[in-house]
């Protein structure tokens, strides 16, 4: 092919996956609980438990989609092996914390928790395989809510930073990206899963209180990750990363468009810190309307101010719409948020709007506002295939949503984008995070499993491994 390449000879061409969704093995190797292991599966009422988690924890589910999961804890070689052949630059993976430290406050690592995480490092290696690490991926271990009260205590980001400090100079040489907090923005919504919040029927009228207080300590512990990673490593690259995709306003009504500009820096508030370093001015107002008082202790500011990320990472799944007309209801699922339907966009059978252009809009946003390289680490169409009878599965549609986005990823890298890399969401199939089906495939492997957790766990190539493996072997030029 003799088109140009609108991506840079470097760029990092991978998949991603998380820890709490895909390795089961729940107890296995001395691991403590995460908040996935006490979350039942949609037929039981996961979303309820996520947001009523005083319940989850007292109830006994039938089923635990995550105690198994796909056991990549068991398969990581035959999966990584399989992720090398479709050409694989990077994979994004995440350590469970609870693997490390099972009850979060331990003094010494759990040996066998950072064995296993040496062994998947080395596989990556033997591949060559540049790992992209979240150092938190929704699995705050659950002993350090019920002791501490999660991250709403201050404790926390001692816990946290040490447990950095242990897998820093553990995979220091093997690992050289890291991701602080996966999505930080999302524990304004699922407070359970985003910053291990249990909140009573009291907290609940201040949980505005609390969620942002849970937020300085997560982004003051995400700026001493920073400073320690700088000290033990001049070779790590450290982000943020935000479970973005820009908000439209739903007509060109001023209403509206200040509706949506305050819709995206409910968003861009802990990018602003994290990249910039400091509070945005925006946020005096927000906090005197909420009535929050941030607990600020003597050199949180300078900390902040100091240690900011190299490179601001994000998923990408749709955009979304806000209007100020209290009319205008017709709403539609999204990636937790809900938003108002685009009469513009088709949408998933899931219901989350498929907007590739919104993909180009979103990185120009993101790197006019932080000027700092860009990292795609999660993008992908959630839906269901079909096993025929030759055991080929034919997912043509998967096919067209990322051929649609990469190409878009491709315009806004000659827009004049800095990105360093995209890794598509679940390039395995794993447990769905929002409603725990593993009908809700994202892979270009197939698992045979169910949402009941059934199936022989055997791995399969469906029609969007081969096209992926032509799209990183061209480096994004031949998308047909
Ligand atoms: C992101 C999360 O919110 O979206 C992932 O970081 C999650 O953990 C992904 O799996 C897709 O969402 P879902 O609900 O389809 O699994």
């Amino acid at each position: 092919m003799n088109q140009q390449s609108n991506f840079p000879e470097n760029f990092l061409w991978g998949g991603a996956v998380a820890a709490n969704q895909c390795e089961g093995a729940y107890t296995e190797g001395k691991k403590g609980l995460t908040p996935v292991d006490v979350l039942p599966n949609v037929a039981g009422g996961r979303w309820e438990a996520m947001l009523n988690p005083t319940k989850a924890l007292e109830t006994k589910y039938d089923f635990y989609p995550s105690h198994e999961s796909i056991d990549f804890y068991h398969h990581y070689q035959e999966d990584i092996a399989l992720f090398a052949e479709m050409g694989f630059k990077t994979f994004r993976m995440s350590i469970c914390w609870a693997r490390i430290f099972p009850n979060g406050d331990d003094a010494a690592p759990n040996e066998e928790g950072l064995k296993f995480y040496d062994h998947v490092f080395d596989e990556c290696q033997k591949h060559g395989i540049e790992p992209l690490v979240t150092i938190n991926h929704f699995d705050t271990p659950i002993a350090l809510m019920k002791n501490y009260g999660g991250w709403r205590n201050r404790k926390l980001i001692d816990f946290y930073v040490h447990y950095c400090e242990v897998i820093f100079k553990r995979y220091k040489g093997k690992v050289k990206y890291w991701l602080t907090f996966n999505e930080i923005n999302m524990l304004l919504h699922v407070p359970f899963i985003g910053a291990g919040l249990i909140l009573n029927k009291d907290e609940e009228k201040n949980a505005n209180q609390l969620k942002y207080q849970s937020a300085h300590h997560q982004l003051v512990a995400s700026s001493l990750a920073t400073k320690m990673a700088r000290e033990i490593s001049p070779e790590f690259k450290i982000g943020c990363m935000l479970a973005a995709g820009i908000t439209y306003p739903d007509t060109c009504n001023p209403d509206d468009v200040w509706k949506a500009l305050n819709a995206n820096r409910e968003g861009y508030f802990f990018v602003d810190v994290q990249s910039r370093g400091y509070y945005p001015s925006y946020s005096r107002r927000l906090f005197e309307e909420l009535k929050i008082k941030l607990e600020i202790q003597d050199g949180d500011l300078e900390v902040l101010k100091k240690y900011t990320v190299d490179f601001v990472s994000f998923s990408y799944y749709s955009s979304r719409v806000a209007s100020a007309n209290p009319q205008r209801t017709e709403g539609t699922e999204g990636n937790v948020f809900s938003t108002l339907k685009n009469p513009h966009l088709k949408a998933s059978e899931w219901g989350w709007q498929i907007d590739p252009l919104g993909l180009r809009i979103t990185m120009n946003e993101l790197y006019d506002r932080y000027q700092k390289p860009l990292f795609i680490v999660e993008n992908g169409l959630g839906a269901k295939d079909t096993v025929k009878e030759d055991g080929s599965i034919d997912d043509d549609y998967r096919i067209d949503y990322l051929r649609e986005h990469i190409r878009e990823m491709g315009e806004a890298i000659q827009d004049g984008v800095e990105c360093w890399g995209y890794t598509t969401w679940g390039c395995i199939d794993l447990v769905s995070a929002g409603t725990g089906e593993m009908s809700k495939r994202y892979g270009f492997i197939y698992v045979d499993r169910d949402d009941n957790g059934k199936g022989t766990n055997k791995r399969s190539k469906k029609k969007s491994f081969g096209w992926y493996k032509k799209v990183i072997q061209s480096n994004g030029v031949d998308l047909a």
